[in-house]
């Protein structure tokens, strides 16, 4: 299984934003959202293999997960405004867990789920997965010796990562990653190491 795992630092929880106006109104969702499509979708249709989890970190009913992909997820579109609306309709329907029930994502389609909650829901749903951290200056993937094919990457937004969520890393012993000397939109790292994977055959 490939788990990416996209940290939105101002991604708003809510849903209460214009889709005319998505990346100022949304904290920058759109970052995350052309990670969607870059992650999850081929040019013929979409990756069984592959979960994506959007962080919302920013204002608004966050810290919130999307999480998108596995088993069941049937049609998404490729463009941006599609994706934001079904995002927008996750945030806007979800509601929480109810107390004493297992597990922080609630889903309301196949494939498709919400949870309230932080770092700590992603890091629920790893298990025994290979952790990586893609970031400029790090080691370059195609020297790396990729011990599995049950992989969780984490990659940032237009921020990149705040200290808090590198403490994380750290603790979880992640290691750190780069697809080149040049520092990328997220969304063209989510394709670079995507095809370094297929490259592998994974
Ligand atoms: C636009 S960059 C973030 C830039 C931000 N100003 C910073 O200093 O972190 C978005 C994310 O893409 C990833 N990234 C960008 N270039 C990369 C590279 N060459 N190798 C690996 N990851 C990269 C990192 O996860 C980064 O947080």
């Amino acid at each position: 299984m490939r788990r990416f795992i996209i940290v939105g630092t101002t991604a708003k929880g809510s849903g209460e934003f214009s889709l005319d106006d998505l990346p100022s109104s949304s904290g920058r969702l759109d970052v995350l959202l052309r990670c969607v499509r870059a992650a999850l979708l081929t040019s013929h249709g979409l990756r069984a293999n592959v979960v994506v989890y959007l962080m919302l970190l920013g204002e608004g009913a966050a810290p919130r997960v999307v999480r998108i992909g596995g088993e069941g997820l049937k049609f998404v579109r490729p463009d941006e405004r599609s994706l934001a609306v079904l995002v927008q309709k996750l945030l806007l329907r979800h509601v929480g867990q109810a107390v004493g029930q297992e597990g922080a994502f609630v889903e309301q389609k196949p494939g498709l789920a919400v949870a309230d909650g932080g770092l700590e829901c992603v890091l629920a749903e790893l298990g025994g997965a290979s952790v990586y951290v893609l970031e400029e200056g790090a080691g370059d993937v195609r020297d790396l010796d990729l011990a599995s094919e049950d992989v969780a990457l984490f990659v940032g937004d237009h921020r990149g990562f705040d200290d808090a969520t590198r403490g994380a890393f750290e603790a979880l012993g992640a290691v750190r990653v780069s697809v080149g000397p040049v520092s990328l939109h997220s969304d063209d790292v989510v394709t670079l190491v995507t095809n370094e994977l297929d490259r592998r055959n994974w």
